[in-house]
């Protein structure tokens, strides 16, 4: 299994959600025990050399790499939400998509101030949800250290939209 190019876990599916999109399906990699383990172990060899306190975790595939990958580095997870799912005094970041806009709160109190946060996501695609991740944990107080996906599409350039560095364990053009 070491050696295992984990591409041939994934599946693109054509035509989804919409006519013309490639939808690079994770599904099929999650429901593989041996596969899934070895993308997280990888995943966490990856981010261990930042030193994280804490990764922050995008709802919502993204707490799908987050939680394994947060006790595979022994580190704390912190919830990224969409608006009116977090208890408690939140602070939040609108940010525009193609279509209109979308929120992301975290709670005010989830982060010291200068501590070292990884944000993970299953997919950088344009870079919009993780640009506006690593914008709204500063604005929290965190010292932003890193990105984590699973799946970079990289022809969208959604990496020149981020002042961290970024990995990628499975990239497409
Ligand atoms: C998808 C994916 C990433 C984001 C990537 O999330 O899980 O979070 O899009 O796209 P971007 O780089 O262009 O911003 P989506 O908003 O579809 O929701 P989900 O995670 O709740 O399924
Ligand atoms: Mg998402």
């Amino acid at each position: 299994m070491q050696n295992i190019d984990l591409k041939q876990y994934i599946r693109g599916i054509p035509d989804f959600p919409k006519p013309g999109i490639l939808f690079y399906d994770i599904s099929t990699l999650l429901r593989n025990a041996d596969a899934w383990q070895l993308a997280t172990a990888r995943m966490a060899h990856a981010i261990a050399p930042w030193q994280p306190d804490q990764l922050a975790a995008i709802e919502s595939r993204g707490f799908l790499t987050a939680a394994p990958l947060s006790t595979r580095l022994g580190c704390g997870l912190i919830m990224l939400r969409k608006p009116g799912k977090l208890p408690g005094e939140t602070i939040s970041l609108t940010y525009d998509l193609e279509y209109g806009s979308d929120s992301l709160h975290i709670q005010a109190d989830a982060i010291h101030s200068g501590q070292r946060i990884v944000v993970t996501d299953d997919l950088l695609a344009t870079g919009g949800t993780l640009a506006a991740s690593v914008a709204l944990l500063r604005k929290a107080g965190a010292n932003v250290v890193g990105a984590s996906v699973l799946v970079e599409l990289t022809s969208l350039g959604g990496r020149d939209k981020l002042d961290v560095p970024v990995h990628s364990l499975l990239s497409y053009d």
